[in-house]
């Protein structure tokens, strides 16, 4: 068993959580267990201003999900603005909402919550002015930029849908996107910045909707002021759509489950699925595990380095910490740039107190010369988590000793898009912490660990993670695709979500995250589907047959591995490797790079046809002389070359 680590001991000031002591995550874990219904109505009383307050708790169940998806709070309305902006106005009005610090360090801006309130209201009334109704859909394609998050609120003032789209995503991502949501509305900006480049999102934009007729208009904020190509019939600059706008905005009064936005993730199988958030179970549970993961206090200065184009950045940089009224950052910028420094430089200079990353940023930093993180007073600190991916203990010990100078918490917390929020992960004021642990579940999270035959594994063991109940933050469909929800997520172990991760339990109960047990990659902390990469390469001319799989790497977590026969007649060459560098980008985008090109005579098959990844998984992980019984393929010989080419290879 592991060595745990204890919970610093220090004096507990103006925290607004609950749950601070072992004995009060028992008394909720129990509750919300037991009597979920009456556990979080509770919670959403406290947390959320409703213009009706509900009295339904949870309806539907896992059991008939595909007749009736989950409910929370069904019969409540509310406008999620006004738990976010409103009421904070009259204590907080002038307290900082938004510390944004962009790609050079001495680029801040920062928003009160009154000033936040005004842009929001005005965007809102000027997104109205162009005809935007309640329930239609926007897409946003932004940089990490203050009107990222003002868009996203300005949709959700008028009960409008918005689907955020990371802006590395390649055009071709995009009008899938635009398609599948059928938006009317496209929100960008001319150019983003990030470790000192430009990224073109207008002309990424303007490709995407070559043969769109549906958007009716592309709003374009200025933010480096670089000539774009303007379309004057479809496009409107930002700053001159809200000029004149409203600085007060009656909010419009929406459902419960109304959806609050899609967010798009990859699979296993097919294009990515639009995952689709409702209003008041998503707001109550992002700042419940906000407040309560991070041990939310009044005067925090919170810091969460991802991007809104993320589910992070939608919980833990907007919803979650302005639900709580906290201050939060965004960050436009690299770990890395203008040099390795740039996080506790940051730290330091904004007082940072709960700081919050991806195991991969840890791992390039501590690759780097301690002096980057020494320089800098990090005093402040007080709570560091990671996210995204699993940490090893080498970076976990990193975070620990070199950055948090063994006074801070680490939280591990571990959540997918589909969950919405936070759902394995220490307290930071409770739980003991063991280096790559999630540990345990937040109150109304209830893991189970399945053997492949479905059977419940009790005490220690490993298995494939499944939630048994159902939570407020929990997605509720795919975006007109129920059925798809259904078979992704509810028919491999009828009766219980399935996480799609693999997971073991310790003696301690604490659950460690093994990482995807199905073909989905993550690498630096970005999901994407191996079905994604292999269609696009199967696009390119030289290619005949492409399998992709994951690979064990020391900066990214995962690096992706590419199995490719060539059509007959071709032969290996960089410019065919060029070609499926460029097919993948342009498929996916920027962050869907290619680490290893292996050409093979043939992929390992069953004998109806079936590739075998498991076997070309083995290979990349260096088990390729542990494959068992391989003389049921239809082509065991190929085995034995792709064996022998991967050690000449490494
Ligand atoms: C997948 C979800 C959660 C927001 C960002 C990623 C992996 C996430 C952890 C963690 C081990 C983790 C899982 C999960 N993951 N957090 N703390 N430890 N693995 O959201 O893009 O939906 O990806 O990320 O494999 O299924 P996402």
């Amino acid at each position: 068993m592991s060595q745990l680590f204890k919970v610093p001991d220090r004096v507990k000031t103006g925290s607004q959580s609950p749950i601070q002591t072992p004995e009060q995550y028992r008394e909720h874990y129990m509750r919300a267990s037991f009597n979920p219904s009456d556990y979080w109505l509770e919670v959403t009383r406290r947390k959320v201003r409703w213009m009706t307050e509900p009295t339904l708790g949870l309806v539907g169940s896992y059991h008939n999900i595909a007749e009736e998806p989950i409910a929370w709070f069904s019969d409540g309305t509310l406008n999620l603005t006004e738990t976010c902006l409103d009421q904070h106005l009259e204590k907080n009005g002038d307290k900082t909402a938004i510390l944004w610090e962009g790609d050079e360090p001495d680029e801040i801006r920062s928003l009160t919550y009154s000033q936040l309130y005004k842009e929001v209201c005005k965007a809102a009334s000027a997104l109205r002015e162009l005809g935007l109704q309640k329930g239609e859909r926007v897409i946003i394609y932004m940089g990490m930029v203050p009107e990222a998050a003002i868009a996203m609120l300005a949709c959700a003032r008028l009960g409008a849908i918005h689907s955020v789209v990371f802006g590395g995503f390649s055009a071709e991502a995009l009008r899938d996107r635009v398609r599948d949501c059928g938006a009317k509305y496209v929100i960008t900006q001319d150019e983003g910045r990030r470790g000192g480049k430009a990224v073109p999102l207008k002309a990424v934009v303007d490709q995407a909707l070559e043969d769109e007729r549906l958007v009716k208009n592309v709003v374009v904020f200025k933010r480096t002021g670089t000539p774009i190509n303007f379309n004057k019939d479809r496009d409107i600059w930002w700053h001159d759509m809200v000029e004149g706008g409203a600085e007060s905005l009656d909010p419009v009064e929406c459902a419960a489950e109304d959806p609050l936005f899609i967010l798009y993730t990859s699979g296993s199988t097919g294009k990515p699925k639009g995952l689709v958030h409702t209003t008041g179970g998503y707001l109550t549970y992002t700042s419940y595990t906000h407040e309560v993961v991070f041990d939310l206090r009044d005067d925090d200065v919170y810091c969460c380095a991802a991007d809104v184009g993320w589910i992070t950045g939608h919980s833990y940089i907007v919803y979650g910490p302005l639900a709580n009224g906290a201050t939060t950052m965004m960050f436009e910028s690299t770990p890395l740039y203008p040099d390795a420094g740039r996080y506790w430089d940051m730290v330091s200079r904004h007082k940072v107190t709960i700081f919050y990353t991806a195991p991969t940023a840890l791992r390039a930093l501590a690759a780097q010369d301690e002096d980057f993180v020494k320089k800098y007073d990090r005093s402040t600190l007080r709570v560091l988590g990671t996210v995204g991916e699993p940490i090893n203990p080498d970076a976990w010990n990193w975070y620990y000793q070199v950055v948090g100078e063994g006074r801070c918490n680490i939280v591990d917390t571990w959540w997918q898009t589909e969950t919405g929020g936070i759902c394995i992960s220490p307290i930071a004021p409770v739980t003991e912490t063991a280096p790559g642990s999630a540990t345990l579940p937040l109150p109304g999270i209830v893991p189970l660990l399945l053997d492949n035959d479905g059977h419940i594994i009790r005490g220690p063991g490993e298995g494939k993670l499944c939630l048994a109940h159902s939570w407020p933050g929990q997605a509720r469909t795919v975006w007109e695709d129920h059925e798809r929800y259904v078979a992704t997520y509810f028919s491999t172990y009828p009766g219980y979500y399935f996480t799609g991760d693999g997971c073991r339990r310790d003696g301690n109960g604490y659950n460690w995250i093994t990482g995807r047990v199905d073909d989905v990659l993550n690498v630096s902390g970005h999901r994407m589907g191996t079905a994604e990469f292999e269609s696009a390469l199967v696009n390119v001319d030289e290619i005949a047959e492409a399998a992709v799989v994951g690979f064990p790497h020391p900066i990214k977590g995962q690096g992706v591995y590419v199995y490719a026969v060539l059509q007959p007649g071709y032969e290996a060459s960089e410019e065919v490797e060029k070609n499926m560098r460029m097919a993948c980008r342009e498929a996916i985008g920027a962050h869907a790079g290619l680490d290893q090109i292996h050409f093979v005579p043939g992929l390992p098959k069953t004998r109806s046809g079936k590739v075998m990844r498991r076997i070309l998984r083995k290979i990349v992980e260096g088990d390729g002389d542990k494959l068992g019984d391989i003389s049921t393929l239809a082509n065991p010989e190929v085995v034995d070359v792709i064996r022998q080419d991967f050690k000449a290879l490494a």
